[in-house]
């Protein structure tokens, strides 16, 4: 597993890996019409901004990009990752590489809204869940998260992937 900045060559991986977390793994928790508007207006040139920022990390096994996280000044924007990669701590490893790069900029309250699939993962990795926001979309239809929030100590955060739960 490698982890590295995005580069503008990216920007369609990332997009795949976007839409088909969105559609595969948010489907039991939002309805057809919510995962439709949610995916739908997503193209590969709106993470050229964040790339060029240096803002979207990407997780990659054998050449295939198989998760992706962005950051903001003080907070995570997203973690997805690809079905094919689900539950083998790609999302983990994202996000303490999220949490190192804020906390090395000296954010040590770290915020996110969370989807409601996403939350037993953050839940697990240390995150306490505030209240419940909900986003409207370009369309206008609605989406229900979670605020979270992540207090980050004065120690380093250690990266605890070791690679080995992948074949
Ligand atoms: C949420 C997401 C990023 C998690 O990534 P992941 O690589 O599958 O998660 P990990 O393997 O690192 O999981 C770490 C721990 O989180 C918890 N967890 C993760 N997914 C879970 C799920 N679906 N149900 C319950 N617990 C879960 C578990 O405790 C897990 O540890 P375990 O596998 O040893 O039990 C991924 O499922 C995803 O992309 N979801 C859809 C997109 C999304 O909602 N993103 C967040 C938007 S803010």
């Amino acid at each position: 597993m490698n982890l590295r900045l995005a580069t503008l060559d990216d920007a369609a991986s990332i997009w795949d890996v976007h839409v088909n977390a969105i559609r595969v793994l948010c489907a039991s928790d939002y309805t057809p019409r919510q995962i439709t508007a949610w995916l739908e207006p997503k193209k590969p040139s709106d993470y050229h901004r964040p790339i060029s920022e240096q803002r979207i990390f990407v997780a990659e096994f054998s050449g295939c990009l198989a998760g992706f996280g962005e950051f903001g000044t003080k907070e995570i924007h997203a973690i997805y990752v690809h079905p094919r990669f689900a539950r083998r701590k790609v999302g983990t490893l994202l996000f303490h590489r999220l949490i190192a790069e804020l906390g090395s900029r000296g954010v040590l309250r770290i915020s996110l809204d969370a989807s409601l699939t996403s939350v037993p993962f953050y839940l697990a990795l240390g995150c306490t869940a505030g209240e419940a926001v909900t986003h409207c979309l370009r369309s206008g239809v609605e989406i229900l998260c979670i605020q979270m929030i992540f207090e980050l100590s004065e120690t380093p955060v250690r990266q605890p992937f070791s690679g080995t739960r992948f074949p």
